[in-house]
Order: structure tokens, then C-alpha cells, then sequence
């Protein structure tokens, strides 16, 4: 059975969020996230999707922006879960706990090719294509 929950950079399920996070979005652009400095997730609200082995197969993260505001950051789904809806259910349930902290809007730069699937969950995007890690990005954002 597969768990979501919210964790913290100092549970055991931590470790197995930086491997998904480096598997999905850093190898492929040929970079290493364990040369990135990693200290601002102490800082962080993180979430996961966990199989029975504590193995992350979904993680998103949000950064303190303001008292009404987050920046949703570090989505991935591990590519043998991708289009199985693991990424829908992960942010729906962010969202409401994110929520329930008394946040009021999320606000993000999504990669270009994951537009279609921000926008489904009705963030709308703002301004203009932008470059970040190599890679096209907009800015999106969603009121809570
Ligand atoms: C983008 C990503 C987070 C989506 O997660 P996922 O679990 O594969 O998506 P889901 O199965 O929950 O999809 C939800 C809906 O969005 C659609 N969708 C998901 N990814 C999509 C994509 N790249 N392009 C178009 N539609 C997409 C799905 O078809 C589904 O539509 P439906 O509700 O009409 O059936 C995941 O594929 C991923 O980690 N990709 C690589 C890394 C990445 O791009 N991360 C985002 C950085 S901003």
C-alpha cells in the first residue's frame, strides 16, 4: 500500500525523497543535486508518496515565501509512476494541508513540459517563458 504523508528533513523517508528528486529532475539534465546545497529544506514543508519499503515514489516541497504565501518546488514522480495519478493525489493533498496552515496561494516556476499538468490542477500561468536550469519555464500560480 502506498502511504502519503508529510515528513521532514530529518525522517528516515528523507533520503529516499533527494535519491526521486535526483533520478527525475537532476540526472536527466546532467547534474547532480547532492552538489547543490540542501540546507533551505530544513526550512521546508515536504511531501511524499511512500511504498511499503519507505521508498519514495512521489515528493513535492514548498518554500515559505510570506505569511500568505509558498512556492511549490522539486515535484517528481519516479518514471516507472508517472501517469498513474500519483502526481494529482500528491499535490491535492499539499495543497489542503498547505491550507490548513493558512496559506492563501501557491506560486511556482513549472518546466514547460509540465504545464498541461499543473494547469489541470488549475494553476494558471503568468508572464513570460523563462530559463532555469537549462530548461524552458513559466511562472504558474493558484489561490488556495
Ligand atoms: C509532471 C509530473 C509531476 C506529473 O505527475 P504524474 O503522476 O505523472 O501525473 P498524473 O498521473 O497525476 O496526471 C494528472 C493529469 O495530468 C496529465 N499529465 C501529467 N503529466 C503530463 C504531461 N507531462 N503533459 C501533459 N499532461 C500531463 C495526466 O494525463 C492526467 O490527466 P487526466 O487527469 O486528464 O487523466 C511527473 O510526470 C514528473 O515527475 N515528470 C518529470 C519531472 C517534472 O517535470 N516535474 C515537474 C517539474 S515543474
Amino acid at each position: 500500500m502506498h502511504k502519503i504523508k508529510k515528513i521532514t528533513t530529518e525522517s528516515p523517508e528523507y533520503q529516499s525523497v533527494l535519491l526521486l528528486r535526483d533520478l527525475v529532475l537532476r540526472k536527466p539534465l546532467g547534474m547532480n543535486l547532492f552538489d547543490e546545497n540542501l540546507e533551505g529544506d530544513k526550512e521546508e514543508i515536504i511531501f511524499g508518496i511512500f511504498n511499503e519499503n519507505e521508498e519514495a515514489l512521489a515528493s513535492v516541497q514548498f518554500k515559505i515565501l510570506d505569511n500568505l504565501s509558498v512556492k511549490l518546488r522539486q515535484m517528481a514522480v519516479h518514471p516507472e509512476h508517472q501517469k498513474k495519478g500519483l502526481g494529482k493525489s500528491l499535490v491535492q493533498f499539499a495543497e489542503q494541508q498547505v491550507k490548513n496552515l493558512g496559506y492563501k496561494k501557491i506560486e511556482m516556476h513549472a518546466r514547460k513540459t509540465a504545464i498541461p499538468f499543473y494547469e489541470k490542477l488549475g494553476y494558471k500561468k503568468e508572464g513570460e517563458e523563462f530559463m532555469e536550469v537549462g530548461i524552458p519555464h513559466y511562472k504558474m500560480c493558484k489561490e488556495l
